[in-house]
């Protein structure tokens, strides 16, 4: 057995070698290709059906667990699959000792060697973590963004992972929905630059190198509109919806090389999208000649029956099969199933030869059939896990992630001395939240805190109170979390401190495993006695600096109306108490935008900045007959793009330019941008479009360009963006791809909420 394992990987190893000699890149590449699918082929000749079968089944390994565990399953049968060939790939085995006894049995002791990939959700890092994504989003900063991934990847693969479940690039509106701290927000343009980032940025230039994973992109599709942002939810969109804004972002993923594609937990419009083929084959693999593998989410083949859309396990591993999920993650359907389904012709024996090939596919572009422990090296596990430079780089990433909301009465910066300083609240103090809920291979309580940064300065006197108990119990990845709603006996103690300060500094907001997935929240507002705690501080001492800390966007209506400073820290990750601190003394100028609309109160929701305008936008007589409610307004506490400096930035001279010659540019649309305040600082220049009047109503505004500049105080640059069809277009309820002649509005500004405009018609 082991002697065909070797020849198998011998013979694969040395026609892959020759073929990669001299000739330049792209042919070099084409004849790779070639010689790849050449070599698939013939190993699939080799290959019984069952060990076909066994290479679309990818089990949870012994340790971590992600999701529900399946009652009945021994890790004795794992085991034996392992041996037998019949396991694929395997999740949540991390470190090189673990993977490396995991990849030997399956390249040793399976009668073909084949090896396994290994799975893991390296979400925002590995050990040393960056900001949750949606923080991450709030920088604007692609550059980062794919760094941030780059250094995630560089630790990962040390400890042995291959493949990691991320980027998650759901769309979403919905801020109930705890799953948006894993994204990029609510908008379609930035998510899609920020999904090729975070994917480039994982896989690198070359798949082989030991430094690169494959990326996942998730979830396919339409997860982020779960009904009432509850997770696990259906999800019914219309089809424009679905084209316009869920889809693009997947489509760019797959245009920039991305190896996988998981599907979800949701149904659209009835159908499980496991069961999807509109969605697996049509749309995915023939309209977009995706040809990486799709892995189904956690049991989510099994779930279908759940949905009552298949009767049983074996009709699940039917339907699923051949709507083009490709591999079968913890779901023991396919591997039960799928060899007698295909005996007594109920699914072809192609269906299992394309996800093969598919996920052969991708071991080869990996290199594992060069060296199957490729990425098992203790030495490198050792040195490269947590370095100096990720720290820096994570520091650099968080600061780059905060968004400073308000800054009334010049609260911030900070000064460096001479002040009495009262920090307040138990996420001040904690060195645990801000780890985010994705943070499996990351120890707990490794967060520098808040405390912790602002110690480093040493010019004030700083005095800490957590005020009230909010997160009682243990906090875990797979436990619900405990609030304390009754016990008020620290406020009091908090309130004295503040007497006495100058300002205030509180600390408030979720838990990091207040969101992340399962974690669904009705109420939006600071959790627990929070509230009550900012009232009474409030009371004796206005001078309050309130920093956020959340994995999603909040109701706080209270504290916009009353407190004079906010800034919104989310969950950052290792560095984030320096990051913060940093930003408070004014050592780094917040650049930050919100990814995501700030709704005023739950009922808003969904609340995004790129809605339609309705037949009755507003009142035509001051009667009450328009779409608005009675007890609230339609508009945000803070829209989609907004975030403050601490300098201030003027936009003028907006010029639209039209070339009708050219099909590649049609407009060119410049501004000036000056940076008139007392500090140098970084501006997120935000160019919006509206197509007035077209065959399907259109938004009262899209995002169609950015770009993040820096200018020193009193420089002005002039930023120029370019429009072309893929921004005028839009896709129509047949599927078709359309640019239609018309008046078009360009706002270019700050924020989605801009003055600066001007009008074309094309
Ligand atoms: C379920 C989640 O939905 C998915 O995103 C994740 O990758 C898997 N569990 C594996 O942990």
């Amino acid at each position: 057995m082991k002697h065909l394992a070797e020849f198998t990987l011998l013979v694969l190893g040395i026609v892959l070698s020759v073929s990669t000699c001299s000739v330049n890149k792209n042919n070099s590449r084409l004849i790779n290709e070639d010689v790849i699918d050449r070599k698939i082929d013939s190993l699939l000749t080799l290959m019984t059906l069952k060990e076909k079968v066994g290479q679309m089944n990818l089990y949870n390994g012994f340790w971590d667990v992600t999701g529900p565990v399946p009652k009945g399953v021994s890790s004795n049968l794992k085991y034996e699959h392992l041996k037998k060939g019949y396991v694929g790939a395997m999740l949540n085995v991390r470190g090189v000792e673990h993977v490396r006894e995991i990849q030997r049995i399956a390249v040793e002791e399976s009668r073909l060697g084949i090896p396994l990939l290994f799975g893991f959700d390296v979400i925002h890092g590995y050990k040393t973590l960056s900001p949750i994504p949606l923080a991450e989003s709030a920088s604007w900063d692609l550059d980062a963004i794919q760094n941030s991934a780059r250094i995630a990847a560089a630790e990962a693969s040390a400890a042995g992972i291959n493949w990691t479940f991320a980027p998650m690039i759901d769309i979403s509106r919905d801020p109930r929905w705890g799953r948006v701290m894993e994204g990029g927000g609510e908008d379609v343009y930035l998510g899609s630059k920020i999904a090729v980032a975070r994917v480039k940025g994982f896989q690198g230039d070359d798949l082989k190198d030991r430094n690169t994973i494959a990326a996942t992109a998730k979830h396919f599709a339409a997860y982020g509109f779960a009904e009432a942002g509850r997770d696990y939810n259906t999800a019914n969109i219309d089809n424009v919806t679905l084209l316009n804004t869920v889809l693009p972002p997947f489509k760019a993923a797959v245009d920039n090389d991305v190896k996988t594609i998981m599907n979800g937990f949701n149904t659209i419009n009835g159908v499980p999208v496991t069961a999807s083929k509109y969605l697996q084959r049509d749309i995915l693999k023939d309209g977009w000649d995706f040809n990486g593998f799709v892995v189904s989410d956690w049991a989510s083949i099994n779930e279908i029956i759940f949905w009552g859309h298949a009767k049983d396990k074996n009709e699940a591993a039917k339907i699923a099969s051949i709507a083009g999920s490709d591999m079968d993650m913890e779901g023991y359907v396919y591997i039960q199933e799928l060899t007698h389904l295909v005996k007594e012709g109920t699914v072809s024996e192609s269906i299992v030869d394309d996800a093969v090939k598919r996920i052969l596919r991708v071991k080869y572009e990996l290199g594992l059939f060069d060296d199957p422990y490729r990425y098992c090296n203790e030495k490198n596990e050792k040195e490269i896990i947590g370095k100096k430079s990720h720290h820096e780089a994570v520091l650099d990433m968080a600061k780059k992630s905060i968004v400073l909301l308000k800054n009334d009465n010049n609260l911030l910066p900070l000064k460096k001395e001479g002040q009495k300083i009262a920090l307040i609240g138990e996420l001040a103090g904690d060195k645990n939240s801000a780890l985010g809920s994705w943070r499996l291979a990351s120890d707990d309580n490794t967060a520098v805190s808040v405390l912790e940064g602002m110690q480093a300065y040493n010019g004030n006197e700083l005095t800490y109170k957590k005020g009230v108990d909010v997160f009682l119990g243990r906090t875990t990845f797979i436990h619900e979390l405990n609030i304390n709603t009754t016990d008020s006996s620290g406020i009091d103690e908090a309130v004295e401190l503040a007497k006495s300060s100058d300002v205030v500094v509180m600390v408030l907001g979720e838990h990091g495993f207040q969101s992340g997935e399962a974690r669904s929240r009705t109420s939006l507002q600071l959790p627990g006695l929070q509230q009550e705690l900012l009232e009474a501080v409030y009371k004796v001492n206005k001078n309050i600096v309130l920093v956020l800390q959340n994995g999603r966007p909040l109701v706080l209506e209270w504290a916009v109306e009353n407190i004079p400073t906010i800034l919104e820290a989310w969950q950052l990750g290792t560095q984030s108490g320096n990051a913060i601190a940093q930003v408070l003394y004014g050592d780094y100028n917040p650049s930050g935008k919100l990814p995501m609309t700030f709704p005023r109160n739950e009922g808003q929701i969904p609340i995004y900045y790129n809605h339609v305008n309705t037949g009755r936008a507003s009142s035509r007589e001051g009667n009450v007959f328009w779409s608005h409610y009675s007890d609230k307004e339609n508009t945000p506490l803070y829209p989609f793009g907004h975030g403050l400096s601490y300098t201030k930035f003027k936009y003028s001279n907006l010029s639209i330019v039209q070339n009708s010659s050219s099909t590649d540019s049609k407009v060119k649309v410049s501004v000036d941008v000056s940076n008139i305040g007392d500090y140098n600082g970084k501006e997120v220049v935000q160019l919006y479009i509206r197509d007035l009047v077209a065959s399907v109503t259109r938004p009262v505004k899209e995002l169609k360009g950015f770009e993040l500049i820096a200018l020193q105080k009193g420089e002005t640059k002039t930023i120029t963006f370019e429009l072309t069809d893929n921004e005028l277009g839009f896709f129509n309820n047949n599927g078709d791809f359309i640019v239609e002649k018309g008046d078009f509005q360009i706002f270019v500004g700050g924020s989605s909420i801009t003055s600066l405009q001007d009008q074309f018609t094309l």
